[in-house]
């Protein structure tokens, strides 16, 4: 069967891409990753992306006149790649509702808390300062509102008392790194879709978007 094509969109470091991409290498998984796009010439990430193979573009969110320009922008690269599926990998930019609405059930993001808590930037920070047990991270579907959208999948992390922001963030780190090809191969092979603005899960799917703890 046709490997799902799919781009990444990321800002920065890159951890993610590149868990995607070491996913995409190994035998049968149904997706490949076809254009890395970053809105940061400097972002790590596209080094990543270079020594996979995998064509890199930088469209910067400073050369357009308004977020409706540079929008337009990114979906013509994707249109031009053939792209499938997009996947925001750090991706530190609010689409529009323009542009969201022409990917329905095909543009995914990776949020590092369990959300609907902890939206936005700081997460871990704030999830310390909320005393929560357990935080983690999100797959979701996205919508023009900042970090929602219908839940693919997460995983829990527990928070231990001797944690800070950098030490939480690295767990949840790992787990990200576990999730988001979980995530993406239940897109691909269709068992995790979008359906009247909710995610419908499927078959081996819906067991594996339950919690799990990374220290497993
Ligand atoms: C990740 O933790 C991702 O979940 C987060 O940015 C980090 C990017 O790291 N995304 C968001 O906060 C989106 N609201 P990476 O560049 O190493 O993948």
């Amino acid at each position: 069967m046709a490997k799902l094509r799919v781009a990444a969109l990321i800002s920065g470091r890159g951890s993610n891409l590149q868990a995607l991409l070491d996913a995409c290498r190994r035998p049968g998984f149904p997706a490949e990753i076809v254009l890395v796009i970053s809105n940061r010439a400097e972002a790590e990430g596209l080094k990543r992306a270079e020594r996979a193979g995998v064509p890199g573009l930088v469209v910067d969110h400073r050369s357009f006149a308004d977020r409706e320009a540079f929008d337009a922008a990114l979906d013509r690269a994707l249109r031009a790649a053939d792209v499938q599926l997009v996947c925001l990998a750090g991706f530190m930019r609010l689409l529009t509702p323009g542009f969201v609405s022409a990917w329905p059930g095909r543009l995914v993001n990776i949020h590092p808390s369990l959300l609907p808590s902890f939206k936005g930037l700081g997460s871990h920070a704030q999830a310390l300062a909320a005393g929560v047990a357990i935080h983690g991270c999100t797959v979701h579907f996205v919508t023009s509102d900042l970090d929602a959208g219908p839940i693919i999948a997460q995983a829990a992390v527990p928070v231990q008392n001797t944690d800070d922001e950098a030490s939480l963030a690295a767990r949840v780190l790992e787990a990200e790194h576990r999730l988001y090809p979980l995530a993406l191969s239940m897109l691909a092979e269709g068992r995790a879709r979008l359906e009247n603005g909710r995610a419908v899960l499927q078959g081996r799917g819906a067991a594996d978007r339950m919690l799990f703890n990374p220290a497993d």
